[in-house]
């Protein structure tokens, strides 16, 4: 077993793990993944401003996110197919994030569906969707989110339509899939995925599953879905999201001050400043970037999340210092997940917790509330 010591250990160790189809289904970008690379540059040309002589024998982490107490601000961002890098992916997930204090949000586009993660969890979680063409269907999963008690609804704002993901059909993951070769192959060296994977109990989108045209399988299923990005949506929609949703709602992928005004004014308790992991425009600034302007024109009226290339508690730090109140980890998320499974996950939060401790420390910070711009050089 490799030291496990950062996120980018248990990335190595994905890499050796899974397929590459669904590594890469991960780690890619879109188009020429100038925005995925930039998420992460932008981060790591921050500096902090080293601070002594401050007593901070009690560093203290915990806080909250849309009302509901953390032990860190840090959440696990909805992700597709996370069961597809590790056998009940979101179910480990979620247990995994449950048992370290975070919120855990599960991806409509999940293996598990939203009854088999409440049925082995504990916690409430939180539940992602984006309008869909069948509204009708929007609706459904807004009541089976409510019916399992989720604590919050997180709408994807930034896929009304679907940006290449160059990686994917290279690597032959298309609908449907095209079997090579060299992906036959990869999937040889692999046993221990493909058996727990391939021929695992859930192998298809559990959400969909029997609810769309009462077909059950992962292609007509993925087929289905390709169809139902809606490029009509409008902020009428979220509005409509609003008006039928009771708890608490989070808009995800905002990336612009005007944006972001509008979500207040359609009712967000929260914003998301994201660009889908680099995952969607091509070409838009990094996440990071825009962080403050947004947290600015937003001015305390909703709280700030914040993702996009959030690889350890330093990074946690800096979206902080910028104006968020917490982060969300999807990448990260998958790569600890596909290493080694829900022990990987609270490996990486683990990792995270202690780096962003250590780091206010050494930037003379008692607690995440007194994070400010202040802890960074300019
Ligand atoms: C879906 O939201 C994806 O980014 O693949």
């Amino acid at each position: 077993m490799p030291m496990i010591l950062s996120v980018e250990d248990l990335r190595q160790l994905a890499r050796r793990r899974i397929p590459r189809a669904i590594f890469d289904y991960a780690d890619g970008g879109a188009y020429d993944e100038h925005t995925l690379r930039r998420n992460a540059a932008d981060l790591d040309s921050m500096t902090f401003r080293q601070r002594v002589m401050v007593d901070v024998s009690n560093v203290s982490l915990a806080t909250s996110l849309l009302g509901a107490p953390v032990s860190m601000p840090l959440a696990i961002a909805p992700t597709g197919l996370a069961g597809l890098f590790h056998a009940d992916g979101e179910i480990l997930g979620a247990r995994a994030a449950a048992a370290c204090g975070i919120p855990f949000c599960l991806s409509t586009m999940s293996i598990c569906s939203i009854e088999d993660v409440r049925a082995a969890t504990s916690q409430p979680f939180w539940f992602q969707q984006y309008l869909m063409k069948d509204r009708g269907f929007n609706q459904e999963l807004i009541d089976r989110a409510a019916a399992a008690q989720c604590s919050a609804l997180m709408l994807t704002l930034d896929l009304q339509v679907l940006a290449d993901r160059r990686r994917d059909p290279r690597n032959g993951l298309t609908i449907p899939p095209r079997l090579t070769l060299r992906n036959a192959f990869d999937v040889a060296t692999k046993p221990s995925w493909a058996l727990k994977v391939l021929f695992g109990k859930r192998r298809t989108f559990g959400n969909l599953a029997g609810h769309i045209g009462g077909s059950s399988g992962i292609r007509t299923l993925a087929e289905w879905t390709a169809a139902q990005f809606d490029a009509t949506v409008n902020w009428r929609d979220v509005e409509w999201v609003r008006s039928r949703w009771p708890g608490k709602l989070i808009l995800k992928g905002v990336l612009d001050a005007e944006d972001a005004r509008s979500g207040v004014a359609a009712g967000a308790d929260a914003i998301v400043v994201s660009n889908h992991g680099g995952r969607q425009l091509d070409g838009a600034p990094s996440t990071i970037s825009v962080l403050q302007e947004i947290a600015t024109a937003i001015d305390g009226r909703c709280e700030v999340l914040f993702d996009g290339g959030i690889r350890s508690g330093q990074d946690i730090a800096k979206a902080l210092a910028l104006g968020a109140r917490g982060a969300l980890i999807g990448k990260s998320f998958l790569y600890a997940l596909s290493a080694l499974g829900e022990a990987g996950v609270t490996k990486a939060i683990e990792i995270m917790r202690n780096e962003l401790r250590v780091t206010l420390a050494l930037t003379g910070t008692s607690s995440v509330g007194a994070v400010g711009p202040h802890i960074l050089r300019s």
